[in-house]
């Protein structure tokens, strides 16, 4: 066995009203915050308010960019960096949001620190001339109000461009948050579509991770806890959005998810979801993952190894399946028909077709997975060519 284990120094601050030392952190780290959310739901449940009065009464002078949209755009990143009300005038960026406004935050934080750059989209591989995301970017905190990118505890932006339908993911070190909230009482607010689309999205990033080409022992530890975690309690809180351990578990879940992805990436599942992400930003990206991940499970099973078996017959275990060794291709199905059942469960057994994918986009998104989002492709841990990935998207219409 051979491995590399690098994680950043992480600084994560999880539980019922932690928002409240949001102030004394944000403190070491800045004098004035750009706090970045969405167009409405933070402002109306009032945590926009509670985070803004935190940070002055400590001192620190906040401004507000309220325009990030689920799916974040090259627009919208742009935009929220060159606003001349706003530029220039900020040494810290917040982002107070789901996954959707902390890559906004973590986007604008990397344009505010090379004011030379215009768009955001220079900072992607796409681009024509691509340009490295230096040590002069803005610190970033993260507060965290779904649960299931991981992006709080992450070095990973997504964003869309809208010209391009391309949904590429970036990473840096440079945006790995320097604080991390994790605050159940914004989490409870989660309604349960949001609840059941985000926590598949994390239950993804452990199942991806734990066959992904370079996972390791150390993600294993975070990948299969996360799994066992989601079972158990995902299902729980989406019937009783206010249940404060279900809340707590499937948050916990996210982190360690988070980190898994952070440590060792995600397969094909994931860039199926980008390529359908970029052309049909409407859908939400737990959506998409929802209807590709069976056909894909299934897929890596049936072509797979003993190792691949394995792995998904440990998954199945935390699933609550009673599965011994030796861990065979037969057995190892029962982790995608525990799937299944979960995702009738939580009312997210849905196709492609059904969220308005149309037959004649497959050659493409297979083209743009590959194209966009190649490295997703290439971990996973059954090759996985042009044909395949057609085939797989047929298979989830
Ligand atoms: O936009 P607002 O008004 O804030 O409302 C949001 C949005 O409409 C609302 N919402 C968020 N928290 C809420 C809430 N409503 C009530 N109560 C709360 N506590 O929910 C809607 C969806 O929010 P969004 O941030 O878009 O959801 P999510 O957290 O799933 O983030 C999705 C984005 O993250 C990217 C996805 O591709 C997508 O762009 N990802 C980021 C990753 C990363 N940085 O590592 C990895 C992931 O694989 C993923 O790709
Ligand atoms: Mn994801």
């Amino acid at each position: 066995m051979e491995f590399r284990h690098t994680m950043p120094r992480n600084n994560l601050i999880f539980g019922k009203g932690v928002l409240a030392q949001i102030g004394e952190e944000a403190k070491k780290i800045g004098t004035t915050a750009l706090i970045v959310t969405g167009k409405t739901s933070m402002k109306k449940l009032g945590f926009l308010d509670k985070v803004r009065k935190t940070l002055e009464n400590s001192g620190v002078n906040t401004l507000h960019y309220g325009g990030a949209v689920p799916n974040p755009t090259t627009n919208v990143i742009d935009e929220g960096a060159a606003r001349e009300d706003l530029r220039h005038k900020y040494d810290l960026v917040i982002g107070l949001g789901g996954g959707s406004s902390i890559d906004t935050a973590k986007a604008i934080a990397i344009l505010a620190g090379h004011p030379e750059t215009e768009s955001i989209w220079n900072f992607t591989s796409l681009s024509e001339k691509p340009r490295s995301i230096t040590a002069k970017t803005l610190p970033i905190i993260a507060i965290n109000s779904t649960s299931g990118t991981g992006s709080h505890v992450n070095h990973y932006f997504v964003l869309t461009n809208p010209a391009t339908s391309e949904k590429p993911g970036v990473a840096s070190e440079y945006i790995f948050p320097r604080a991390s909230f994790v605050d159940i009482e914004i989490l409870s607010k989660m309604p349960p579509e949001l609840t059941a689309m985000t926590g598949f999205d994390a239950l993804t990033h452990a199942l991806e991770g734990l066959v992904s080409r370079q996972s390791n022992p150390i993600s294993e530890l975070y990948g299969l806890r996360a799994v066992e975690l989601i079972f158990q309690y995902l299902p729980v809180a989406y019937k009783e959005p206010d249940n404060q351990k279900a809340r707590e578990c499937v948050a916990l879940a996210d982190t360690y998810a988070g980190w898994s992805d952070q440590l060792v990436g995600c397969v094909v599942p994931h860039a199926l979801g980008h390529a359908v992400g970029g052309h049909y930003p409407e859908v939400a990206h737990g959506e998409v993952l929802a209807a590709v991940t069976p056909a894909v499970m299934r897929f890596n099973i049936e072509n797979g190894n003993e190792l691949i078996w394995k792995k998904y017959c440990l998954a199945a275990q935390r699933m609550e399946r009673a599965i011994s060794s030796p861990y065979t291709k037969k057995k190892a199905v029962a982790s995608v028909e525990m799937i299944e059942e979960l995702l009738q469960n939580i009312e997210l057994d849905i196709s492609l077709k059904q969220l308005g994918v149309l037959e004649e986009m497959l050659s493409e998104l297979a083209r743009n997975a590959i194209r966009t989002v190649g490295e997703c492709v290439d971990l996973n841990p059954v090759k996985a060519d042009y044909e395949d990935l057609i085939n797989l998207l047929k298979k989830s219409m």
